[in-house]
C-alpha cells in the first residue's frame, strides 16, 4: 500500500502494480479562465489526497447535506484507491493562456488506419485512472470527484475496467485468453524507467513537467464472438505466443525471451505476429519500448446483441511519437485487426507527482 500514496515524485498508478477495478474518466473543463482552472487543481487535489489517503469526512451537521456520500461508511479506508490525474492537449488551447507551457510531445490523438473513431470517446481536456480493489469504492470516488467539480469540469467519456488475477499462475490474462504484459520493461529498474517511462531534464521538456509521463489509451473493442471461432493454432500465431503458458512460439515458459535472430523468416514466429512487429527486439527499437498497464472492458451487449467487451488499452511512455505511435504503425495490418476495433481514448501527460501536503497537481504550471 505504501507505494500507492498518494505523495510522491511520480504519480501513482504507473509503475505500481494494477489494481482489480478501474476507471478511465476524462472531462471537458468548464472553468471559464485560469482562476478557476487553478481551483479546480486545487479542489482536485484536496479530494484525491482525501479519497486515496482515507479518513473521516468533514462533519456538517445534521442539516446540511452530509460532506460525502456515506457509500464507504464512517471512514474512508486508506489506500482504498488510487488515483492518476493527467491533462490532454486541448486544456493548452486559448482558454487558460498556457500554450506556452505544454508538455512538448502532447498532441491529439488522431485515427490510425483501422480505427473506428468515434468522437464522443475521444480526448478530453483532463483524465483520471482510478483504481481499486472493490467497485463501491470507485463509486464513492467518482460521486466525491462530481459533486465537489461540479460547474468546473464535466464528464466527456467513461469506460470501467477490470484485471484478472494470475490464471492460473503469471501474468493476467486479456479477454482473448493471452497473459498480457509479459514483455513489459520492468517497473522495479530505476533507470530503465527513467530511459522509457518519466520525463526528466535534458528532455526539452518545461521543468514543471518533471516526473511525469506520457499516456496513451485506446478503447479497443474485441470481437469476442469473432475471435472464439478462430482455431488455436492461428490465434497463438497471430500474437507469437502460446496461449496456455503464454511462452513464445519458439520457448517454453512465460519469460523465455523469442530469439527472432534464429527464425529470419518467421518459420516459428510469423514475421506479422503481433509481438513481432510490436517489438522486432533490434538495437533501434530498444528505446521504443512502452509499458503497457491495460485493463479488460465489458460494457454488456450493443443493441445488436454482440457482447462489448475488449481492452482499454493504456501505455505509458516518454515519448508518444518514438514509443506508442511508432509502434501503432508497425502493428497496421497485423492479422488481429480483423478482431478487434480501436473505437477511442486520447493522449494524456500524466502529472508529476503531488510532492507533499503543501503541493498541490500543476505546480509550476498553473
Ligand atoms: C504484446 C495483446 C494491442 C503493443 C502483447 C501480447 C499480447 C498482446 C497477448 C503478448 C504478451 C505480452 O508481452 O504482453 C494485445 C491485444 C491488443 C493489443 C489483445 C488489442 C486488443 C496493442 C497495442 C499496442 C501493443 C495497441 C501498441 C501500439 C504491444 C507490445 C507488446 C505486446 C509492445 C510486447 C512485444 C514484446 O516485446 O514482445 N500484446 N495487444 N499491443 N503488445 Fe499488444
Amino acid at each position: 500500500a505504501a507505494a500507492q500514496g498518494f505523495h510522491g515524485v511520480h504519480q501513482a498508478g504507473v509503475v505500481t502494480p494494477k489494481r482489480r477495478c478501474a476507471a478511465f474518466v476524462a472531462f471537458d473543463v468548464m472553468a471559464a479562465d485560469r482562476p478557476g482552472l487553478l481551483d479546480l487543481f486545487g479542489t482536485l487535489t484536496d479530494r484525491l489526497r482525501f479519497l486515496t489517503t482515507g479518513g473521516v469526512p468533514e462533519p456538517l451537521g445534521i442539516s446540511a447535506p452530509p460532506s460525502d456520500s456515506g457509500v464507504l461508511g464512517p471512514t474512508v479506508p486508506g489506500g482504498s484507491l488510487t488515483a492518476l490525474l493527467g491533462v490532454g492537449a486541448s486544456l493548452f488551447d486559448d482558454r487558460f493562456g498556457l500554450a506556452s507551457a505544454k508538455p512538448l510531445r502532447l498532441s491529439t490523438m488522431t485515427a490510425f488506419p483501422d480505427d473506428d473513431l468515434d468522437p464522443a470517446q475521444c480526448g478530453g481536456d483532463l483524465l483520471l485512472q482510478l483504481e481499486t480493489d472493490d467497485t463501491d469504492v470507485l463509486a464513492n470516488a467518482l460521486r466525491d470527484v462530481a459533486r465537489h467539480t461540479r460547474g468546473a469540469m464535466q464528464v466527456r467519456w467513461r469506460i470501467d475496467g477490470f484485471a484478472s488475477p494470475p490464471r492460473p499462475v503469471g501474468t493476467p490474462r486479456n479477454l482473448m485468453g493471452f497473459r498480457d504484459g509479459t514483455a513489459n520493461p520492468d517497473v522495479t529498474d530505476g533507470r530503465l524507467m527513467d530511459q522509457l517511462i518519466w520525463v526528466g531534464a535534458g528532455q526539452g521538456e518545461p521543468a514543471w513537467a518533471t516526473g511525469g509521463s506520457y499516456l496513451a489509451v485506446r478503447l479497443i473493442r474485441m470481437l469476442v464472438e469473432f475471435w472464439d471461432r478462430v482455431g488455436l493454432n492461428e490465434q497463438e500465431r497471430m500474437f507469437g505466443r502460446q496461449k496456455d503458458s503464454g511462452a513464445p512460439l519458439d520457448g517454453r515458459t512465460e519469460t523465455d525471451v523469442p530469439n527472432f535472430a534464429a527464425d529470419p523468416t518467421g518459420d516459428v514466429i510469423p514475421m506479422d505476429s503481433h509481438i513481432r512487429l510490436a517489438n522486432p527486439r533490434t538495437a533501434p527499437t530498444a528505446d521504443q519500448r512502452l509499458l503497457r498497464r491495460g485493463f479488460n472492458y465489458d460494457r454488456g451487449t450493443d443493441p445488436n446483441g454482440n457482447l462489448d467487451m475488449g481492452l482499454v488499452f493504456c501505455a505509458f511512455q516518454q515519448d508518444l511519437e518514438r514509443q506508442f505511435v511508432t509502434v501503432q504503425r508497425r502493428l497496421a495490418g497485423e492479422p488481429l485487426v480483423d478482431y478487434i476495433s480501436p473505437f477511442g481514448g486520447g493522449y494524456f501527460f500524466a502529472l508529476p507527482g503531488v510532492r507533499d501536503a503543501n503541493d498541490r497537481y500543476g505546480r509550476g504550471l498553473l
